[in-house]
């Protein structure tokens, strides 16, 4: 059983393609970037170059594969990638590959709040995904994860080295549901053992924390009590419209920026992370120390 796993090289896709290669399970890893895929391949394993945009690409992708996890994402500094080419076309297009190739099981990664009427463009691009996987006929599990406690610890330790403080977007004090990406590789992982959930959405979450809780907790890791600094949120909402012409990139972690500050992301991820007692959850601390 081969799994194609989609986004194999970013933040939760090397932890993923690292923790399968570890129990030596058969994967192939789509990226377009032809470094990363040497770096793969000197590890034993199977790439495919190509990009979700190109069909040809995703056919010889998904070729032979018995189950895809669509991990990619073109929220980030990708160059021409976007949450519509990418979260809701490029998975459109590994779906309907999938279902072609006679793929048996697809495990696409969503995101907390996914919905056609979301406030932010990738929740509705992501939940058009959705949509698309649960009418496409293939075995399908939906994981909608919360924040990527990881990514954030990064935001906002960011400056610390150069200016000894850290960076929050806002005022950081709207508690939100962050999830380790190690909870969301281990969920993946339970979800394509052949007894593991699927016909499911599973909103994935971990603990409730401000900004402002991440930025303490990074501050006490350090040693010392540092300086945090804010972004006010005024300045954040016009940077979300101003960079949109020159970046679009920066217009949608404005974007977010705002959304995380103007609504509470708080879950109660108890229930569901009781279905699944084998996955113990990654606190702040460990993630902090495993750096
Ligand atoms: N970050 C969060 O807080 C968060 C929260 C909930 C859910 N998620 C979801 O979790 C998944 C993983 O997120 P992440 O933060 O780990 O991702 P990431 O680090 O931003 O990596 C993005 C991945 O997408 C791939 N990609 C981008 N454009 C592509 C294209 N045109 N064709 C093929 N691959 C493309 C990249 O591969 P190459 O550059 O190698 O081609 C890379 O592997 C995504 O689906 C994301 O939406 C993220």
């Amino acid at each position: 059983m081969t799994v194609l796993v989609a986004g194999g090289t970013g933040r939760l896709g090397r932890i993923l393609v690292r923790s399968m290669a570890a129990d030596g399970e058969r994967m192939r890893v789509l990226t377009r970037d032809s470094a990363a895929a040497d770096e793969l391949g000197a590890r034993g394993i199977e790439t495919v170059i190509g990009d979700l945009r190109d069909p040809e690409a995703v056919g010889r992708a998904v070729d032979g594969c018995s189950a895809v996890v669509a991990a990619a994402s073109g929220f980030g500094p990708m160059g021409s990638s976007s949450p519509q080419n990418v979260d809701r076309d490029g998975n459109l297009a590994l779906i309907d590959a999938a279902r072609v190739a006679g793929v048996e099981h697809v495990v696409l990664v969503s995101m907390h709040g996914a919905a056609p009427d979301a406030p932010l463009e990738l929740l509705r691009m992501k939940f058009a995904a959705e949509n698309a996987l649960v009418t496409s006929g293939v075995r399908w599990t939906i994981i909608r994860p919360a924040a990527f406690l990881e990514t954030y610890l990064d935001v906002i330790a960011q400056p610390m080295q150069k200016r000894g403080a850290t960076l929050v977007f806002g005022r950081g004090d709207v508690p939100v549901n962050f999830v380790s990406v190690v909870d969301v590789a281990a969920l993946i992982r339970l979800a394509l053992r052949d007894a593991g959930p699927s016909g499911r959405v599973i909103e994935w979450g971990g603990v409730n924390l401000t900004l402002n809780a991440l930025s303490d907790a990074i501050h006490s890791a350090a040693g010392h009590p540092g300086k945090t600094m804010h972004v006010p949120l005024p300045v954040l909402r016009v940077a979300s419209v101003a960079t949109r012409p020159f970046s679009p990139f920066a217009a949608r972690v404005t974007s977010a920026a705002v959304e995380m500050n103007a609504r509470p992301g708080a879950f109660d991820a108890a229930p569901e992370r009781a279905r699944h007692p084998e996955i113990a959850v990654t606190t702040l601390a460990a993630a902090i120390a495993a750096g």
